[in-house]
């Protein structure tokens, strides 16, 4: 008797990790952050000096790159100066910035300037200045590999920023990873819209928290629901104005008739940028331009094929839970037969890996409305979980569902180190440990060259 208990034990035990999910225990706190104040973000000293410095990809394919900044009183210097690292004087180029700049209710923005640096050389670190005498300010950044099937390189993940002392830690980790040469950002920056009249002022502190980071490399920008500042109740009726003031993409080189979606490819990369907020039914815009541009995508150029969108579709927080659902109905058949190896999300703030599993094969009358194992699927990521001013989402569906492989309310940031073709080392990190430790990681096999099944260890704390 005791041994066909045994049996049946063993039985539970091997069910159990058969479908084998974890829910972390460890919550890193359930009450929101605060907002580090204004004054923690001076503007930089001197005459109308340049700031809020970000850069981003330019063109379709790394050879270009967008430098903005902001300046507060006058609208020139508009140029950037640039020159590649070691060269003498006479290697120096001057870009001139397109500006602009907008009035949000009672705020009015300092001059926006966004520069095109063309015909750059792959893989080569450039520095640039921006500003003159005094108040001249000088960074850096490096151009990728050319585009190519094997090319290692390494992309930071990150969402739902915000600017409180959580954001900071994630970033100040964030930074401190030297692995990481581009930024994959899934949307929420500034978290401006949580303050009275959309406080835009928040969008210039944030402009000058991550500076730090997006002065130095480029940044590729999905837009969240916190970019939408709509608010008819004080005449602002046009959605994304400060975002698409403030932050250009080079949408036009994929084709796109927006900056909310487009496509870059960097390195053994083809990143496909998505808008939660924008209409995505049949025969809109961004329907018709992702139809399109699954087929221009070439494995052998980019083995590589990651999609970021902020409302994710497999999610199992009660936080916002199935928001990104009719989103999921549209484009999850076309995920899966183009064979996306990740899907990015934020939008919940809290951190969720899934198993590869697909739900495409319900018609409305045959009930198989089951996400099932599938080798063609994407491992979804949410990583809503920056820090922002909103707080943790801490409350997960029970049970977990099969779907799901690793759960946890903690603040953090994830990299992935594309090594070839088929391996790809992908990590979480929690903002509580030091920036080494990953508490989820996994390799990847990419799904054109080696779609093998994939085994985590994820480490979780009690
Ligand atoms: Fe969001």
């Amino acid at each position: 008797m005791a041994s066909i208990v045994c049996f049946l034990l063993l039985l539970l035990s091997i069910a159990r990790s058969c479908h084998g999910g974890i829910t972390s225990p460890y919550v890193r706190k359930t009450e929101a952050s605060i907002d580090m104040p204004v004054e923690a973000f001076p503007p930089p000293e001197g005459d109308n000096a340049p700031e809020q410095v970000h850069i981003t990809q330019g063109d379709l394919i790394g050879r270009s790159v967008i430098i903005s900044w902001v300046t507060p009183k006058d609208r020139f210097p508009n140029t950037v100066t640039y020159w590649p690292t070691g060269k003498k004087h006479h290697h120096k180029r001057q870009a001139r910035a397109v500006t602009t700049f907008y009035r949000y209710y009672n705020y009015t923005s300092g001059y926006i300037h966004h520069a095109t640096l063309n015909k750059l050389k792959y893989n080569t670190r450039y520095i640039y200045e921006l500003g003159r005498h005094g108040s001249t300010r000088r960074f850096s950044f490096a151009t990728p590999p050319q585009v190519g099937p094997d090319v290692p390189y390494t992309f930071g993940i990150m969402g739902d920023l915000g600017q409180t002392y959580d954001s900071n830690v994630t970033l100040t980790h964030y930074v401190s990873n030297k692995k990481a040469q581009t930024m994959l950002f899934v949307g929420d920056l500034s978290y401006a819209d949580d303050h009275p009249l959309h406080d835009n002022v928040k969008w210039d502190t944030w402009g000058r928290f991550v500076e730090k980071s997006t002065a130095y490399q480029p940044w590729i920008w999905a837009a969240g629901n916190h970019e939408i500042d709509y608010a008819p109740e004080i005449d602002e009726h046009t959605p994304f104005k400060p975002y698409m003031h403030r932050y250009h993409v080079p949408y036009r080189a994929s084709h796109s008739t927006s900056p909310l979606w487009y496509s870059v490819k960097r390195a053994s990369a083809y990143i496909i940028v998505l808008s939660s907020y924008s209409a995505y039914g049949k025969y809109t815009p961004q329907y018709d331009w992702l139809k399109q541009e699954f087929p221009k995508v070439n494995r052998s150029e980019t083995p590589w094929l990651i999609v970021l969108v902020h409302s994710p579709w497999y999610n199992s927080n009660n936080y916002h839970y199935m928001e990104g659902e009719t989103m999921r109905v549209m484009f999850e058949s076309w995920v899966v037969e183009n064979k996306v190896d990740l899907v990015l999300a934020g939008h919940v703030h809290s951190y969720e890996r899934t198993y590869r599993i697909s739900n495409v094969r319900y018609n409305i009358t045959n009930g198989m409305s089951t996400p099932i194992k599938d080798p063609s699927a994407p491992i979804y990521i949410t990583i809503g979980d920056g820090g922002n001013i909103e707080g943790p989402a801490y409350r997960f569906t029970e049970p977990q569902p099969s779907y799901s492989a690793f759960r946890e309310a903690s603040f953090g940031h994830a990299s992935l180190e594309i090594k070839n073709r088929t391996h790809a080392y992908y990590t979480w990190h929690r903002n509580h440990d030091n920036e080494p430790v990953a508490a989820d990681s996994l390799w990847i096999y990419n799904r054109y060259w080696y779609p093998e099944e994939e085994h985590s260890s994820a480490s979780y704390m009690v």
